[in-house]
């Protein structure tokens, strides 16, 4: 058998995203105990890293060792008991998760639909919770499905207003377009690692904030799962100084998530922000010069993840074979609704730069004229303002 080696890939899916040079380096370190005094500082300083990318001072603010569905499924685990009211905002493949989440919790579970390919409407939330209050209310702020942003900001504002609990999935959404915790009043957000972060999958920040934390120290019985007990899991991440074994943390994996985190913060969370905007303008400049439809509307897009409409007569899955296969580039297939209809070209954290956006409209280009449509690189990339 041999070694396995990783061929190289131009990843502009929904993720993962290209992962810096150097968070590899770091990652690739040798491995120290996890309760030795130096990983111990690192901790620490992962998570003042984390409170100051999401906008918060809670101190319960740590990575959980798991993908972010782990990190979805540990939240709503342990704010709601059986019977628990929530309401779900349901606009694409994630918020459906939550919902499908919550009702093995038991939890009363209602969904409030939009339309994907659309932002959940604050208005519609307010009025669901004049109807029928919740203990709990749910949104996806950076819909990944559909390549839709919702407003964080006017939805938490709700939730304060009428008592209820906001648990927001900001796993796109991290590094890649403004997340303040504190300033918005957030009480648990969970993100992922994997995409404008730029680390590798594998790791899940989550935020609780006090209100949330008083939710959980009000629970009559432990959550069900030992692993996800927040509560334990906090004497680990959390222990101020005298941390108890919980699991043996993914040491390595902290040193990539440490880097990546190191490296946004030299940028700039605002620059940050602000080049994920721009760099989408740019593409979606291209993509409309190449005759390509977005399928959002312009107001509700969501910088690192653009939905666009496949052009009468491709074949699907054909075209992201040739690609892969021509140009080493990974795009992503649309998902439920959006299945066979739409692709997902992902700009995010390392990745989202003007190189890849080039490649991206040349292989596009090429892409369409090889199954039979006219398409020129030349103008989308002067409309992008790429050099040619
Ligand atoms: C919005 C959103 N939520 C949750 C997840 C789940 O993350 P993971 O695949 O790391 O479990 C994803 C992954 O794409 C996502 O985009």
């Amino acid at each position: 058998m041999q070694p396995f080696r990783a061929p190289e890939r131009h990843l502009m899916g929904p993720g993962p995203a290209p992962v810096a040079p150097s968070v590899l380096a770091a990652s690739a370190q040798p491995t120290i105990g996890h309760l030795d005094p130096v990983f111990i500082a690192l901790m620490d300083e992962v998570q003042q890293q984390l409170r100051q990318v999401l906008g918060t001072q809670n101190p319960y603010t740590v990575p959980i060792s798991a993908p972010a569905t782990a990190a979805m499924e540990a939240c709503l685990a342990n704010v709601l008991e059986e019977g628990d009211s929530v309401l779900v905002c349901v606009n694409g493949v994630f918020g459906t998760r939550l919902a499908e989440m919550a009702r093995r919790c038991r939890a009363q579970v209602r969904e409030l639909a939009f339309d994907w390919g659309r932002a959940v409407e604050p208005e519609a939330v307010r009025a669901a919770l004049a109807e029928q209050p919740a203990k709990l209310v749910c949104w996806v702020q950076a819909e990944t499905s559909t390549g839709v942003l919702s407003d964080s900001q006017a939805l938490a504002a709700i939730c304060r207003e009428v008592g209820a609990l906001s648990l927001v999935d900001c796993v796109t959404a991290i590094a890649g377009v403004p997340i303040r915790i504190d300033e918005w009043g957030l009480d648990m957000v969970y993100a992922g690692t994997q995409k404008c972060l730029s680390a590798p999958p594998g790791l899940a920040p989550i935020s609780i904030g006090p209100r949330a934390l008083e939710a959980l120290a009000a629970r009559e019985r432990a959550p069900q799962s030992w692993f996800m007990d927040f509560n334990l899991l906090g004497g680990y991440w959390a222990g101020e100084g005298k941390r108890a074994y919980h699991h043996t943390a993914p040491v390595n994996a902290v040193y990539g998530l440490h880097e990546a985190l190191r490296l946004l913060l030299e940028e700039g969370l605002e620059a940050s922000w602000e080049r994920h905007a721009a760099n989408a303008r740019r593409l979606w400049a291209g993509l409309e010069a190449l005759g390509i439809r977005l399928a959002v509307p312009e107001a509700e897009r969501l910088p690192p993840l653009t939905l666009l409409e496949i052009p009468e007569g491709i074949d699907d899955a054909a075209f992201r074979k040739y690609l892969l296969e021509t140009h080493g580039l990974e795009i992503g297939a649309g998902l439920g609704q959006f299945a066979g209809r739409c692709w997902r070209i992902g700009l995010m954290g390392h990745g989202s730069n003007e190189v890849a956006i080039g490649r991206c409209l040349r292989a596009l280009a090429d892409g369409l004229t090889h199954f039979g449509h006219r398409a020129d690189a030349a103008p989308a990339l002067d409309a992008a303002g790429v050099a040619a």
